[in-house]
């Protein structure tokens, strides 16, 4: 199934992708435009419908938060299609540039990106009405970065969100450096988070604080444990928290509450 939702927030337009080979599409992916520049380009696997799509938008400027293929997906397609440059981190950058492996479920799920030749991120993006910050936001990936707009508190915060109860964590994720990620964006004044998944269009704020309580809490109960003496596997079985069987399964442990609490041991 695909879906295709449309949706206008102010002025920035929202463009939600969703796709599956059987029932409802597990997670759609968000693309956000706004003055003139698109944010994230989409899953491959929805291709030809976010392209027939930005046939009807103005654009003439394309900026990644990150590699991974729901973000990256459509950049070289679009790069060709509507001549715009993609600008992105130096390390996004440098992962559009090379061929890279991903898992069977990436490609169920998303399918894969092309390589890219991207533009470096100027210190602040400019648009017609109003200029937008990237912030380096390491932590879900090395290379992630956020898009922040002071005026109207709007904060484009690609996979940093995702929900304020996480219940699991890819293998690749730093549980201390999304700490860090939010605490560091906690600093700015926003409301309106325009998260790829999960939008939150009124107090984005406080549910990030929800997601940095939760995640310290957790974090703090492990270690607990851990310093007891309960290996990660004993943790699992103890903690309230419950692995996701079937992302666990889809994605062969690269998603999983598993990771997530060996994430967030200290070792020292
Ligand atoms: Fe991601």
């Amino acid at each position: 199934m695909k879906t295709v939702e449309e949706f206008k927030v102010e002025n920035v337009e929202a463009i939600n992708l969703g796709f599956s080979y059987f029932g409802k599409p597990y997670m759609s992916v968000h693309c956000y435009l706004i003055d003139g520049i698109l944010i994230d380009t989409g899953q491959p696997l929805m291709r030809k419908d976010l392209i027939k799509v930005l046939r009807t938008k103005k654009f003439n400027k394309v900026i990644l938060t990150h590699f991974h293929e729901d973000h990256s997906g459509n950049a070289a397609e679009i790069k060709k299609e509507f001549n715009t440059n993609i600008y992105g981190s130096h390390l996004t950058m440098n992962n559009m540039a090379k061929s890279y492996k991903i898992l069977p479920y990436q490609h169920f799920m998303w399918g894969r990106t092309e390589l890219v030749d991207m533009e470096p991120l100027p210190e602040i993006i400019e648009g017609e009405n109003l200029l937008l910050k990237p912030i380096s936001t390491p932590g879900h990936s090395k290379d992630h970065t956020v898009y922040y707009e002071k005026n109207r508190g709007f904060l484009f915060s690609g996979d940093l969100f995702l929900g304020d109860k996480i219940k699991y964590f890819r293998r690749d994720e730093n549980y201390n450096e999304i700490i860090s990620s939010i605490n560091k964006i906690l600093r700015l004044d926003f409301d309106s988070v325009f998260c790829a998944h999960r939008p939150q269009l009124k107090k984005g704020k406080l549910m990030f604080k929800r997601k940095l309580d939760f995640l310290l809490n957790f974090k703090g109960e492990v270690n607990n444990l851990y310093q007891k003496g309960y290996d990660e596997k004993s943790i699992v079985k103890t903690i309230s928290n419950k692995e996701v069987t079937i992302v666990k399964w889809i994605t062969f442990g690269d998603a999983s509450l598993f990771n997530m609490v060996r994430a967030s041991i200290d070792l020292n």
